[in-house]
C-alpha cells in the first residue's frame, strides 16, 4: 500500500507505505503537521487518499471500505461529536451503529463504560464532561465492538496519571490479538506501549524501528553519566582513558561517552575506586529518544 494526501498545494502525507501485523502496535511520531492523523484519517475511511490506497486486513479501504471499516475501531483527534448525548445513550448509540441490537446493544455499552472507568458519568452529557473524560467515551466507542484493528490517534493526550497508566494496560490487553496503531508526542509512552515506532514528517516515513533500535541511534547510548564532586578535574583524568571518546560537563553532569564499541561502566567504576571520588550518582546511560527524534526531524519545516 502507499497513500498520499494533498491538501490544495500542501502535501499532507507523501507516498507511505508500511504493513502492520497481530500483534504489532506501531506508534506514529513525528512533529506537528507530520501527517499522523491525515494518515489515520485515511486509514479509518474519513479522508479519501488523493492517491494510492491501503489494506486492512485484506480489506481494500477504497474498494472494500465497507467490510474495512467494520474491522476497525478508531478513535479520532479530539472530542467526540454529539456532544449533547449522555455517555450511555451515545454508546448504545454507537452500539446500534455498530450492528448490535436491543439488550446486546445497552450490554455493550456497559462494557464499554466499565472498562473505561465512566462509571461515574454515564447519565452526563458529553459536552460537559472535563477533557479527559471526553477523550475515554472516544475510546469507549473506539474499542466497543471488539475490533481487529485499533487505530487511536493521542489516545492518552489529556488524561490524569492514573488514567494514563489505566489506558496504557487495556491498550497492552488487547495487543496480542489486535493490530494497533497509535500516534503520540509522549516519547516515553513509545517504550511504554509500542514494539514498532515510525517517525514521519513532512508527509514522509523516515525511521521504522523497534523503540530499541531507536534509542540505540542516541548518541547517549551506552554512555556513562556521573554526578561528582569537583568535575573538572575527574573530566580531564577521564577523558584519558582510551574507551572514552569524549567527556562532557552539563548542569553539573559528567557525561562519558564510549569509543567504537567500547564498554565504559566496569572501567569508570574501576577509576571512581581507585581515585577515591566522591559519586552521588552513576548511570549507564541507554539513550535518550527525545534526542534521536529532534535529530531525525531537524530540518523538516513543521507546519
Ligand atoms: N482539512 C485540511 N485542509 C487543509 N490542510 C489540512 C487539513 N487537514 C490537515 N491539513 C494539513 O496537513 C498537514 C498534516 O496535518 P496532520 O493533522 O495530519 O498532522 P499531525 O501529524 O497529526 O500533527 P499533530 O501532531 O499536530 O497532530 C498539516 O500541514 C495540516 O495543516
Ligand atoms: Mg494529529
Amino acid at each position: 500500500m502507499s497513500l498520499s494526501k494533498n491538501f490544495g498545494g500542501i502535501v499532507a502525507v507523501d507516498r507511505l507505505s508500511f504493513s502492520v501485523g497481530a500483534g504489532e502496535v506501531l506508534g506514529f511520531l513525528g512533529p506537528n503537521g507530520a501527517g499522523k492523523s491525515t494518515t489515520m484519517k485515511m486509514l479509518t475511511g474519513f479522508l479519501a487518499p488523493s492517491g494510492g490506497t491501503a489494506t486492512i486486513n485484506g480489506h481494500d479501504i477504497i474498494n472494500d471500505s465497507l467490510a474495512a471499516r467494520r474491522i476497525i475501531g478508531y478513535l479520532p483527534e479530539g472530542a467526540p461529536s454529539y456532544g449533547e448525548m449522555t455517555v450511555r445513550n451515545f454508546l448504545e448509540f454507537i452500539a446500534r451503529a455498530r450492528g448490535f441490537k436491543g439488550r446486546e446493544a445497552r450490554r455493550k455499552a456497559a462494557a464499554a463504560i466499565d472498562r473505561l472507568n465512566l462509571e461515574s458519568v454515564p447519565e452526563q452529557t458529553i459536552e460537559t464532561l472535563s477533557k479527559g473524560f471526553k477523550r475515554r467515551v472516544g475510546l469507549a466507542q473506539a474499542i466497543l465492538h471488539d475490533p481487529q484493528v485499533l487505530i487511536l490517534d493521542e489516545p492518552t493526550d489529556g488524561l490524569d496519571p492514573n488514567q494514563k497508566h489505566e489506558v496504557r494496560s487495556l491498550i497492552r490487553d488487547m495487543s496480542s490479538e489486535k493490530i494497533i496503531v497509535i500516534s503520540t508526542h509522549m516519547l516515553e509512552e513509545v517504550q511504554a506501549l509500542c514494539n514498532r515506532a515510525m517517525i514521519i514528517a513532512d508527509g514522509r516515513l523516515l525511521v521504522d524501528d523497534t523503540p530499541a533500535g531507536l534509542i540505540a541511534r542516541s548518541r547517549y547510548h551506552n554512555a556513562v553519566t556521573l554526578v561528582v564532586e569537583e568535575p573538572e578535574r575527574v573530566a580531564s583524568i577521564l577523558s584519558e582513558i582510551p574507551q572514552a571518546r569524549k567527556v562532557e560537563l552539563r548542569e553539573g553532569e559528567l557525561t562519558v561517552f564510549p569509543a567504537e564499541g567500547a564498554r565504559l561502566f566496569e572501567v569508570i567504576s574501576d577509576a571512581v575506586k581507585e581515585y577515591g571520588w566522591s559519586v552521588s550518582e552513576l548511570r549507564l546511560e541507554a539513550g535518550r529518544l527525545d534526542e534521536v527524534f529532534r535529530q531525525v526531524t531537524q530540518g523538516t519545516v513543521g507546519k
